[in-house]
């Protein structure tokens, strides 16, 4: 079943919003047992405040330029925030034909085609731009619900590092993949 959650552009007005539901997103990661989505101990995950400015300021760099971010968010029928998407910068100055791709789906609105309308709206905006030739994410390999939405949408893998992260007494892998443009 398709959700009716409208998707939008953040923002600058949004980002209080925006944190407050990553915080709690992130608190997710390998919750009761459930797998690690974020290579970060189940402990620390949360989000980190030192991680705002670089929105507060990448929302207004313009595209190419270091450091610039845009974001879309859901918007339930209350207006609650039930999923995000963000383009990125990479930190490779001689890559800024290539961007990178984070996302999420609230836990109570997964599997209702969300996380796949998100990504289309991310990458549909990314042809529009003109200087981006690719999206390109990083994925820990364990997790197969979000590895199989950016297959479905498009994205390949490029290659996989081996036990990456060691996290919580577990060795984790990191698979990287992109999509062209
Ligand atoms: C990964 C995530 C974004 C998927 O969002 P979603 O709204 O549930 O995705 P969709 O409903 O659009 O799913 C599209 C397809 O993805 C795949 N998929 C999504 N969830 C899945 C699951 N739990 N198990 C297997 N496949 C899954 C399926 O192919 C699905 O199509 P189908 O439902 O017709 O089988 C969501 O599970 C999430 O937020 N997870 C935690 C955060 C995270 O992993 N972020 C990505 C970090 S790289």
């Amino acid at each position: 079943m398709e959700t009716a959650a409208g998707i939008h552009p953040v923002q600058r007005a949004d980002l209080p919003a925006l944190f407050v539901y990553l915080d709690d997103h992130l608190r997710d990661n390998g919750r009761d047992g459930t797998l690690l989505f974020q290579p970060m101990a189940r402990a620390e995950s949360g989000f980190p405040v030192d991680k705002r400015a670089g929105f507060v300021t990448g929302m207004t760099a313009p595209v190419g330029e270091p450091g610039w971010r845009r974001a879309w968010f859901a918007l339930d029928e209350q207006g609650l925030i039930c999923g995000h998407v963000d383009l990125r910068a990479r930190p490779e100055r001689a890559a800024r034909h290539r961007c990178l791709l984070g996302m999420g789906v609230h836990r109570d609105h997964r599997r209702q085609g969300l996380g796949g309308r998100l990504l289309e709206t991310a990458l549909a905006w990314a042809r529009t731009q003109g200087g981006i030739d690719w999206v390109d994410l990083e994925v820990i390999a364990g997790n197969l619900p979000a590895r199989r939405l950016y297959q479905r949408s498009g994205f390949v893998v490029t290659g996989e590092m081996p036990d990456l992260f060691r996290i919580d007494g577990e060795q984790l892998g990191y698979v990287y993949m992109t999509h062209k443009i």
